[in-house]
């Protein structure tokens, strides 16, 4: 998979060289740009935002570096991009977001800081590549970075190869709609308090029940609402 991120905090990103997806760069199963914005500035301060039309407060990022930075983008990558805007105006991420964004080739990230990007980028961009505004949760950040590393690690451990073990990827919370089971490794006893028997009794009906028991009880008390 190609992504491409676009940000005025390129540095931002430089964790992306460490760990799973860091591993799964090196292999080239995620080839990775990321674009400093304000390479596409042509004034001496290298400006990316302005004042609103219609007053109000705060900056609004300026269309023309987005223009710019996007040109260059958009044709050079694989397939038929989708360009994801982070922003709390957007539709929630969860994982099922996270399983369809994994089938795609190339996914370019555009992250707006301060009061948002000039509108027309959107529409812009829209009128060559598919665009998705897309939210990491019902809270506000102060720009779209931390949105985009939290998607790209959801999605790219989805992605075949990047995880090791697959099978680690369908025991985990969200990918049955519950939340996971309690895990225990050993010793079977630590400061007084035991591994529940039934993980020792070698029984894997028996422990398939209790996990899922687990799961009901934790999902019902922490997270109702996924249980519908
Ligand atoms: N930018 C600011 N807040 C955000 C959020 N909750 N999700 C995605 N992008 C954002």
């Amino acid at each position: 998979m190609r992504i491409d991120i676009v940000t005025i905090f390129p540095e931002f990103f430089d964790v992306l060289d460490i760990s799973l997806l860091g591993k799964a760069r090196q292999s080239g199963i995620i080839d990775l740009g990321v674009h400093n914005l304000r390479d596409h500035t042509h004034d001496r301060h290298r400006t990316v935002d302005d004042t609103p039309y219609g007053g109000g407060a705060g900056m609004v990022m300026k269309p023309e570096p987005w223009g710019e930075a996007l040109d260059g983008i958009l044709p050079a990558g694989p397939g038929d991009p989708l360009v994801i805007f982070p922003s709390p105006a957007g539709e929630v991420f969860t994982q099922a977001t996270a399983r369809e964004l994994a089938h795609e080739q190339h996914l370019v990230f555009g992250c707006g800081r301060y009061e948002g990007i000039d509108q027309r980028v959107f529409d812009d961009t829209a009128s060559r590549a598919r665009v998705r505004l897309v939210s990491i949760g019902d809270y506000v950040l102060n720009g779209g970075e931390v949105a985009t590393m939290a998607m790209i690690e959801a999605i790219g451990r989805l992605i075949p190869g990047v995880v090791g073990n697959p099978e680690s990827l369908v025991q985990e919370s969200h990918e049955d709609g519950l939340l996971e089971y309690p895990s225990y490794t050993k010793p079977a006893e630590w400061r007084g308090r035991d591994v529940p028997p039934v993980l020792l009794s070698g029984n894997h009906g028996a422990i398939a029940a209790w996990r899922r028991e687990q799961q009901l009880e934790r999902t019902a008390r922490v997270r109702p609402d996924l249980l519908g």
